[in-house]
């Protein structure tokens, strides 16, 4: 096994220290998110990766998990980047990338933070976890527990897709549907929790970041350790915004990259658009968005994150920005990108889409800028919403 740099848990607000290994998912003295912290003045040269295997794994110096026997793999991670010429030629984009996550353990970018909190409950000895879910982290939380031989207990809004309840089923997990949305779901999972299920709910517990940074590893390590201009993310409870973010400053700090030019970019649903409105006010935090509309997206309808300070502090950190779409732009968004390019993206992909290009039309974006876009999931699963 190769050296690990993983020192403790912070609390991202207040700075209060927790043991490395301790079970308390989130800073009790304020309630905010807990982040892993590394020691990142170390000897760990990126010319080691060359030769491991091609999934997140390959970052295991700076991810939480101690011991190899613990690392539950279903292949996760080490997505394409696919170079989208027809649309960079269209839109006279200097360049122009997909990280394509749909290709992941049960079809989207949940099994890389699963895949890591599941882990690393295993090494705390945990037996049985529990999860709200927009659909794709219900699956994914299923698919490694089955592998682990962990109990899991998923609640999902009762209008999700029904592909990710059979998902679940079959995996053999316990499925409660819920009339309402995400938050109303995690509610109903506090009430039952009886302290005997460790709950995983979006930065509620600390470790499914680190399994999300490893997209912003990835970025730098396909793009040979440069960092593009933009990068755009269709954003719920933000853990990959949040994570690509970490991952660019950990690797500033152990030197593996010089500068961090990246301006990043959260896209929301209109009608259920907390980040954008608290961005378009300048605050650090997001009131309970009321009345979230429906949409195709089930991952878009969060009308409050657990870790809201934690992107809004990215965004603005980063010189980044929030935009919002409409279903019906999504679906042209869809189409257009499918005709030119071939790939069928998800709803919250065909989003990101649609946030680059009002994002073009406004000058935000230049012609001379490199720029990512994360298709975080797999249309497939989401066939009755385009219907
Ligand atoms: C396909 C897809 N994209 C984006 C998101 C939002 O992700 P995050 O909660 O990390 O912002 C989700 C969450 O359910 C999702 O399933």
């Amino acid at each position: 096994m190769s050296e690990n740099y993983y020192t403790h848990l912070e609390c991202h607000e207040c700075g209060a220290v927790y043991d490395k290994n301790s079970k308390n998912t989130f800073c009790t003295k304020d309630n905010q998110p807990l982040v892993a912290r590394y020691n990142l003045n170390n000897s760990w040269s990126k010319d080691s990766l060359k030769g491991r295997p091609n999934n997140m794994w390959r970052y295991q110096e700076v991810l939480p998990v101690l011991k190899d026997e613990n690392k539950v793999c279903l292949g996760e991670g080490m997505t394409p980047m696919i170079a989208l010429d027809r649309l960079k030629d269209k839109n006279e984009q200097a360049q122009l990338l997909l990280k394509d996550e749909s290709g992941n353990p049960t079809g989207s970018f949940k099994a890389r933070g699963i895949g890591m909190a599941l882990s690393k409950a295993k090494e705390l000895g945990v037996k049985a976890m529990c999860i709200p879910t927009a659909g794709n982290a219900g699956s994914a939380l299923s698919a490694y527990c089955a592998k682990a031989g962990i109990e899991a207990h998923i609640f999902m809004p009762e209008t999700t897709p029904q592909v990710f309840q059979l998902d679940c089923e079959i995996m053999g997990a316990k499925v409660t549907k819920v009339d309402g949305d995400i938050s109303d779901a995690a509610a109903l999972m506090q009430k039952k929790n009886d302290g005997s299920w460790f709950d995983i709910t979006t930065l509620k517990e600390p470790f499914r970041l680190e399994g999300k940074k490893t997209m912003g590893y990835e970025i730098a390590e396909q793009l040979n350790w440069t960092l593009p201009d933009v990068i755009i993310y269709p954003t719920g409870g933000g853990t990959g915004l949040i994570g690509i973010w970490k991952a660019f400053q950990e690797m500033k700090e152990m030197g593996w990259i010089n500068n961090i030019p990246t301006r990043m970019v959260a896209v929301q649903v209109a009608g259920c658009d907390p980040v954008v409105q608290s961005f378009e006010k300048r605050i650090d935090h997001t009131p309970k968005y009321e009345n979230p509309v429906e949409t195709i997206a089930n991952g878009l309808r969060v009308p409050k994150a657990f870790g809201d300070k934690l992107i809004m502090k990215t965004l603005y950190e980063s010189n980044g920005t929030a935009v919002s779409v409409t279903d019906d732009e999504m679906k042209e968004g869809l189409s257009e990108f499918a005709k030119n390019e071939g790939v069928f993206l998800s709803p919250e992909g065909a989003a990101v889409w649609m946030g680059y290009k009002k994002l073009k039309a406004e000058n935000w974006i230049k012609n001379n800028e490199s720029v990512v876009l994360i298709n975080t999931g797999s249309a497939y699963k989401y066939v009755e919403n385009l219907y």
